[in-house]
């Protein structure tokens, strides 16, 4: 662990993880080409050493670097190393906040898969855990990194009768809760955020913050964090004009375990996928139906019954869906030694049935 000043890691302070990302980023030529750039190449001890003589209060920073990549290439190991990290600075009486620099290609999937899995501990341990990232490359003119990186530090650290404790996700001035996170644009700045029911960094929205209190009560247990090599194989798959069954037999000779399958309208899926997906539901592959059009929940038995062995995934996006499924079927294989085991849909409704924050 690096540290930004020489006091004790016994002194409280906000823990900094970085994971790279564009707000770690570095332009050849940022005048001419900000665009232009690669993710990960500055330290996050660098980062924080930008913004520590802004940072309000007395706050120590501590920073970690657990990985310096372009979040496009996230692993669920990195995942499980993550939410390791975040468990143990969660349950460190030092730590009073948990700040995550994170590439914003994927940081829904990380928004996702952290909720789940940290939700329940983050609450009861009374601390808030912030995701950031970037949009321009740290020596971009104008570069959003350090504001984000400086809100998401505030945010951390506020009291807490403006927001409880929690999962949430600050850029561009906006917070959301971080399961609510979709990158939905490829250039806006505040790009991860666009469909998100965000509330303003400075002023907490009272609608915004009761859908985050009726979440907070809907989940009442944090899912096992899969080891390392033990995650759940799960792909996406895209209906489209033109689908062939083709697409889906690929998969039935494979040991993938799900399908999330991002249909068109409501969920809809090409009638050519009807038998192929029987055939994979026989072979017990986890279905999930989603919507491919960015916005909207997928509701289960619209427009047609769901079969038993394919749910709708609900307010999940694709990427947040897929996580969602690797979480539950790993959870559903951890309690098969139960006497009344519970199954991946279980599971995934837990995450999937939250209330919606509007
Ligand atoms: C990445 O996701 O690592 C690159 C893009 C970004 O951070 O905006």
């Amino acid at each position: 662990m690096s540290s930004t000043s020489s006091f004790s890691e016994n002194t409280p302070h906000l823990l900094v993880l970085g994971m790279g990302g564009t707000i770690a980023g570095l332009a050849p030529n940022p005048q001419e080409n900000p665009l232009q750039y690669e993710a990960g190449q500055v330290g996050v001890d660098s980062l924080v050493a930008q913004v520590q003589s802004v940072v309000p209060g007395r706050i120590k920073l501590v920073s970690r670097q657990l990985a310096n990549i372009n979040s496009r290439n996230l692993t669920d190991a990195h995942l499980t190393s993550l939410g390791l990290a975040v468990r143990e600075a969660l349950l460190d009486v030092a730590v009073s906040g948990i700040v995550i620099t994170h590439g914003t290609d994927t940081i829904e999937e990380t928004g996702l898969f952290l909720q789940a899995t940290c939700g329940k501990l983050a609450e009861t341990q009374s601390k808030r855990v912030i995701l950031t990232g970037a949009m321009l490359p740290s020596n971009a003119l104008g570069a959003d990194g350090p504001s984000n990186l400086l809100d998401a530090l505030r945010w951390a650290s506020m009291p807490f009768d403006n927001c409880p404790s929690g999962i949430y996700a600050v850029l561009d001035g906006r917070g959301c809760m971080a399961m609510d996170l979709a990158k939905r644009h490829a250039t806006a700045l505040n790009a991860p955020l666009q469909n998100a029911p965000s509330s303003s960094v400075s002023l907490i929205n009272p609608s915004w913050l009761s859908g985050v209190k009726a979440v907070q009560a809907g989940w009442t247990e944090d899912l096992p964090i899969p080891q390392a090599g033990d995650w759940p194989w799960v792909e996406i798959l895209t209906s489209h004009a033109g689908a062939r069954p083709e697409t889906i037999t690929h998969w039935l000779s494979s040991s993938v375990q799900g399908l999330v399958l991002a249909g068109s309208g409501h969920g809809g899926l090409h009638d050519d996928w009807i038998k192929p997906l029987d055939q994979a539901m026989v072979q017990g592959i986890a279905l999930v139906r989603t919507t491919r059009t960015g916005a909207g929940a997928t509701l289960p038995n619209i427009p047609e019954l769901d079969p038993p062995g394919c749910r709708a995934s609900g307010p999940l996006t694709a990427p947040r869906a897929r996580i969602a499924l690797q979480l539950a079927l790993n959870a559903a294989k951890q309690t098969n030694k139960a006497s009344k085991p519970l199954t991946w849909q279980d599971f995934f409704a837990r995450i999937a049935d939250l209330p919606e924050v509007r």
